[in-house]
């Protein structure tokens, strides 16, 4: 811990729950807690409940749970002590400098060093592209149109003709070879030595969300190949995570996002007034990808080439879209080829009226399919028919799915009532799949999942035990005095949340299970003990019922512990108070007022 956990815990009492979360996902009232859609898995009615009284959150579909600091880390990615810093810089709290470990400072170090030679060589390539050497590549990328401003805006640059300029340059400001060789700015071999990468291109800086500086893309000025050379992956630039120009595009003010497929697409959209345009990096979308656009907006249109090879990378980026929840619309670029092209040649109202008849992505799947098929013949066209359900069954809103059967049945002259037994059929199948499927993975060997069994029944009154110990600590702590303590918890876990819990009471007379979570770095381990402390009870309806369950409760997390001594006891001067103690056991009994 960076941080002394008094310091966390002020911090953490500072920041509502329902405010903080509120601030990401809007949040409804109802009753005691508060509701929304859950921002960790796709969903349409909504199980992520936030309590203010304890300051937690838990979701009844993905088992998401935790305080204000998970959250943060579960959605903003970031590691404990950024948590705690974002928390405390809200809440108007100077913290102390902390103190890393040696590991983190290395790592630390070593990412924002990649991201300072990264940035140097984008100021070199900046610089160059306005010397004399540069005047060819200033003449290409104007040629294509771009104004001053644009190519200031995205940082574009030139790289020389020289084998190895910017690695002299680099070296001179004091950059250590490995470095260098980590960036992927520069390379060594045998013949040549150290060389650029980049040589002869006009230089794209790809930036982060926060437009830091993390690889570049180089083009040919011309017809050459290869057209572009990329940055390989470095600790900072995972191709799979950044989207190019996105640190712009998140910024819009524009609804959705314009998914485009290059650097000169995005380019030429944000020129024409589109600064919600944004491209993969050279590599098929990927659900990283999606997750982070989902974090803006549900709205996303696809501006990909109207190719062969730009059709197809629609047809990919829809469904990894909708699995995340966003419904992708299909933006018609024709007769242009790509949205650079289509500027050029139409301008920005006419690809303003190109949004708004944009296609939803189902009519352009099914369209795109039935372009294989033959609709004059009987035997093709069934096939196409087929390709059609199974792109409908997908559908999951019934209102939805009945809306685009009848677009389809419509448009392609198939009976509706035909078409929607079919697509429910269909659905009704692939539900079962998934579901047999899902059993088949978690078919374990016979004897492991019966000893998972046994463990898990073990627990249960351990885990019991301690969420009626936060339901009902004034009733229950002074009636286990004497009784059972933190040490009969036999799981390490519930013990450690165990002694927590009898150690607040003991001091301050009640208990506090955020700041209880709050001494758990890791997200698994904060959502674990969230979800059990979060866990609301199912109160019988008189307090007779409720005493006779609690007093079972307590007894087996007794006899548990007992057996455990038993079964593990080396000083068998012992053996006699525990045979003892188990016989008290049975006269126990422990009562709530509450019902
Ligand atoms: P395009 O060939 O469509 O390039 O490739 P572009 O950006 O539209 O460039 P212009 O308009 O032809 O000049 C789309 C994207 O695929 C990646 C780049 O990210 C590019 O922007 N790509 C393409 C490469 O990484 N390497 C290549 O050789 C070609
Ligand atoms: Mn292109």
């Amino acid at each position: 811990m960076f941080y002394s956990e008094d310091l966390v815990e002020d911090v953490r009492s500072r920041n509502d729950i329902v405010d903080v979360i509120n601030s990401y996902v809007g949040l409804k009232k109802k009753g005691n807690t508060y509701t929304a859609c859950c921002p960790f898995h796709n969903e349409k009615t909504p199980s992520f409940h936030v309590s203010r009284d304890k300051q937690l959150y838990h979701c009844f579909g993905c088992g998401a749970a935790g305080t204000v600091y998970t959250f943060l880390q579960q959605y903003e990615n970031y590691t404990f002590p950024e948590a705690v810093e974002f928390l405390a810089d809200r809440a108007g709290i100077t913290l102390p400098r902390r103190e890393m470990t040696l590991q983190e400072r290395r790592d630390a170090d070593y990412s924002s060093a990649l991201k300072e030679v990264n940035k140097a060589a984008a100021g070199y390539f900046y610089y160059a592209l306005r010397q004399k050497n540069g005047e060819a590549a200033m003449h290409y990328l104007t040629g294509r149109g771009l104004s001053e401003e644009t190519i200031h805006r995205f940082g574009l640059g030139y790289s020389n003709l020289y084998r190895d300029d910017l690695y002299q340059y680099l070296k001179q400001k004091g950059y250590d070879d490995r470095l260098l060789m980590d960036s992927g700015l520069v390379r060594f071999d045998e013949r040549q030595g150290v060389t650029d990468v980049f040589w002869n291109r006009v230089m794209f800086p790809i930036m982060d969300l926060n437009g830091k500086v993390i690889g570049f893309g180089g083009r040919v000025m011309g017809d050459g190949l290869p057209k572009y050379v990329n940055s390989q992956e470095t600790r900072i630039y995972e191709k799979r995570r950044h989207l190019y120009g996105f640190h712009i595009a998140r910024r819009s003010r524009r609804q959705g996002f314009i998914l485009c497929e290059g650097y000169m697409d995005v380019i030429a959209m944000h020129q024409a007034g589109f600064d919600n345009a944004t491209a993969s990096l050279g590599t098929a979308f990927t659900i990283q990808q999606a997750m982070l656009l989902k974090r803006y907006t549900d709205k996303v249109y696809l501006a990909y080439d109207s190719d062969g090879a730009g059709v197809a990378a629609a047809q990919k980026a829809i469904p990894i879209l909708r699995e995340v929840g966003i419904s992708a619309r299909v933006i018609s670029l024709e007769p242009y080829k790509d949205p650079d092209e289509f500027m050029k040649n139409l301008g920005a109202d006419a690809f303003e009226e190109r949004i708004k008849q944009a296609e939803s992505s189902i009519m352009f799947q099914v369209r795109i399919a039935a372009g294989h098929y033959n609709q004059q013949d009987p035997e093709s066209r069934t096939r196409f028919q087929q390709e059609a359900v199974k792109l409908l069954a997908v559908l999951q809103d019934p209102l939805e799915r009945d809306n685009y059967i009848e677009a389809v049945a419509g448009q392609y002259f198939i009976d509706k009532k035909k078409l929607t037994d079919s697509v429910n059929r269909y659905g009704k199948y692939m539900t079962e799949q998934k579901q047999y499927q899902e059993a088949v993975k978690e078919e374990k060997p016979q004897d492991i999942r019966r000893q998972e069994r046994v463990r898990q029944r073990k627990q249960q009154p351990q885990r019991l035990l301690l969420t009626w110990l936060v339901n009902y600590p004034n009733e229950l702590f002074p009636q286990l005095r004497g009784r059972i303590g933190p040490e009969d918890f036999m799981d390490p876990l519930y013990q450690a949340l165990a002694n927590q819990l009898f150690h607040q009471y003991e001091i301050n007379g009640t208990v506090n299970p955020a700041a209880i979570i709050n001494q758990y770095e890791e997200a698994d381990q904060q959502e674990q003990a969230a979800s059990i402390l979060q866990t609301t009870l199912q109160l019988e309806p008189s307090p007779e019922d409720n005493s006779m369950v609690i007093t079972e409760i307590v007894r087996k997390v007794k006899e548990e512990s007992l057996q455990h001594q038993l079964t593990h006891l080396q000083d068998y001067n012992k053996l006699q108070d525990i045979i003892r103690l188990k016989g008290q056991i049975s006269d126990w009994n422990i009562s709530l007022t509450c019902g």
